[in-house]
């Protein structure tokens, strides 16, 4: 039984008719991004079932998986904050940005709030050198850039989140 099949059958096929039939495999990325809307990432029978679908190993999957910041093999966060800290950025104040962001969720980039809500990571260039501070937040749904930012600002959409009630929303 493949599990994946079974919940997303109809765009399973839509994503694959896309494909040649002997170029299946390139059809791991968008199976990925389907997996991951469920829970937010991509667990090991997800990774087995995109597998059977695309004809390679779960291994193979897992090598797509492991290679992009975009797609997660754990539970996190229902909000991937992304804060850029690379140098354009950083002269832009993105590191002590991202030091008062930290205290004011009280975690360190890399770790999730206790209500599970945030996850907060620090990442390289996301191309939007000349508005920072600025982040890109992913959620089960896709991705938004967040620019010119103020702690204030983002604590503001973070208790919006919150507001809406966090992970469970
Ligand atoms: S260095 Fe931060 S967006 Fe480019």
């Amino acid at each position: 039984m493949n599990a994946l099949r079974e919940s997303y059958g109809q765009e399973i096929d839509q994503i694959l008719a896309k494909y040649p039939d002997d170029e299946k495999r390139s059809a791991v990325m968008p199976l990925l991004f389907v997996a991951m809307r469920k829970d937010g990432y991509v667990n090991k029978q997800d990774l087995e079932d995109i597998g059977e679908i695309i004809g390679r190993s779960s291994t193979d999957v897992a090598s797509i998986l492991g290679f992009y910041t975009l797609f997660h093999d754990k539970p996190e966060g229902k909000y991937r904050i992304q804060v850029c800290n690379d140098l354009p950025c950083a002269l832009r104040g993105a590191d002590e940005y991202l030091d008062n962001l930290c205290d004011n969720l009280g975690i360190r980039p890399g770790e999730t709030t206790e209500d599970g809500v945030v996850t907060l990571e620090a990442v390289m260039c996301l191309a939007a050198c000349d508005k920072a501070p600025m982040f890109q937040v992913q959620d089960y749904n896709g991705v938004a850039y967040h620019e010119n930012q103020t702690v204030e600002s983002t604590m503001q959409l973070v208790e919006s989140w919150r507001a809406e009630g966090g992970k469970d929303a």
